[in-house]
C-alpha cells in the first residue's frame, strides 16, 4: 500500500509504536495528556511583521489546548526526563489556527528521514524488554545534531507543573505584514507563574500522576496564563533546522496573552494540526515540519 522509505508517514507512526507499544486509541506521541479551555487576547504588536487576524490588537480567540508528556506511553511518570507538549487551538470567529509546541527549545533531529532510525536506536529487544544504551550511543554519535536536544533534558529537571514550563514551536516560520514584507520567526510561550521544575524531594516523593492534580489545584485559584513571544531572524540564522537555536540577542516581540480556565473533554478525535495556518504566517522550508501534519493524520486514523 505505501513504500517503506524512511520518510513514509506511517512508518514514523510505526517507529513510535514499536516503541512505546500499540496505540489502543491514545496519540502515537504525546499519549498522556489533558485538554483545557480559555482565551488568547493579542496586543497587536505582532502587527509589525504579520497581518494575522487572529493577533490584531484587542483581538480576543477562544482557545482549546491540550497539555501532555512526551512519548507515546498514556501512564508515563510525570516525573520522567522527556518533553511536555503544549497544543493550542485558536478559534478566532472566521476561522481558527493552531501552534503545537514542546518544553524544548530545539528537536532531536534535523531531518526527518531520521526520525525513524532515531526511534530504532531506542526499541527495547523483543526477548529482554531492555533498551540497548550501546545502539543509543551509536546513533548519538553518528547523528550530532541531536546532541542539543539531549543536552537540553539532561540540564533541565522536568517541570514542577504544566504552568511553569515555557512552550517553544520550534520551526520558524514566515510572517507576511499588511504590506507583503516577509520575515522568519519562531513562537514560544512563557509562564506568567514562571520557570519552575521540580527539585530533588520533589522527584523522590510526588506520584507518577501529580500533573492533573496540581493542575486542578492551581485552575481552583485562577487562571493559568502564558505570554505569547515571537523571536524575529536575522540574517544568517537557520531558518530550516529544528536543532539549532537563535541568538539570544534577537528582538523579541510579546504579542499576547493565553488565559486558561478550565478542563474540558472533547472528542479523542480532536488532532492538532501543526500545519493549520493563517493568512499572514506560512510555514518554512524546515523538512521537519513539513512531514509532520501526514504522520498526525496516520496517528489520528489509528486511534479513532
Ligand atoms: C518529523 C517530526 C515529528 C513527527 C513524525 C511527529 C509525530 C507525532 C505524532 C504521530 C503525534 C500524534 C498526533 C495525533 O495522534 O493527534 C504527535 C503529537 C504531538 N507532537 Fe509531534 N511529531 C514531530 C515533530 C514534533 C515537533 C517538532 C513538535 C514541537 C515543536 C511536536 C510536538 C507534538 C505535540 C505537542 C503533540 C501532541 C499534540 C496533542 O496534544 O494532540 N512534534 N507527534
Amino acid at each position: 500500500m505505501h513504500s517503506a522509505t524512511s520518510l513514509d508517514p506511517a512508518a514514523f507512526v510505526d517507529a513510535l509504536n514499536a516503541v512505546f507499544g500499540p496505540q489502543n486509541g491514545n496519540r502515537a506521541s504525546h499519549a498522556k495528556g489533558l485538554f483545557l479551555e480559555g482565551d488568547f487576547e493579542a496586543n497587536g504588536r505582532a502587527a509589525a511583521i504579520t497581518r494575522a487576524p487572529h493577533l490584531e490588537t484587542a483581538r480576543r480567540s477562544r482557545v482549546l489546548a491540550r497539555f501532555s508528556v512526551g512519548g507515546g506511553n498514556p501512564r508515563a511518570s510525570d516525573k520522567a526526563r522527556s518533553v511536555r507538549g503544549l497544543a493550542l487551538r485558536f478559534d478566532f470567529g472566521e476561522g481558527s489556527t493552531d501552534l503545537v509546541m514542546m518544553s524544548a527549545p530545539v528537536f532531536f533531529i534535523r531531518h526527518p528521514a531520521h526520525f525513524v532510525d532515531y526511534f530504532e536506536a531506542r526499541r527495547p529487544d523483543a526477548a529482554t524488554g531492555l533498551v540497548d544504551p550501546e545502539r543509543i550511543a551509536a546513533f548519538n554519535a553518528s547523528h550530532p545534531d541531536t546532541r542539543p536536544h539531549i543536552e537540553h533534558l539532561a540540564s533541565v529537571a522536568p517541570p514542577a507543573s504544566y504552568a511553569t514550563s515555557p512552550y517553544f514551536a520550534i520551526h520558524a516560520f514566515r510572517f507576511i505584514d499588511k504590506g507583503d514584507q516577509t520575515v522568519h520567526a519562531r513562537w514560544h510561550m512563557e509562564p506568567l507563574a514562571g520557570r519552575k521544575s521540580l527539585d530533588e524531594t520533589g522527584l523522590s516523593t510526588l506520584p507518577d500522576d501529580f500533573l492533573a492534580e496540581e493542575l486542578a489545584t492551581r485552575l481552583s485559584m485562577g487562571p493559568v496564563e502564558f505570554e505569547l513571544w515571537l523571536q524575529i531572524a536575522e540574517d544568517g540564522d537557520a531558518l530550516d533546522d529544528p536543532t539549532v537555536t537563535w541568538p539570544m540577542d534577537r528582538a523579541q516581540l510579546n504579542v499576547g496573552r493565553l488565559r486558561l480556565t478550565a478542563f474540558v473533554h472533547p472528542s479523542q478525535d480532536v488532532m492538532f494540526n501543526p500545519m493549520a495556518l493563517v493568512d499572514g504566517i506560512e510555514a518554512s522550508n524546515d523538512p521537519v515540519l513539513r512531514a509532520r501534519l501526514a504522520a498526525y493524520r496516520v496517528s489520528r486514523e489509528r486511534r479513532t
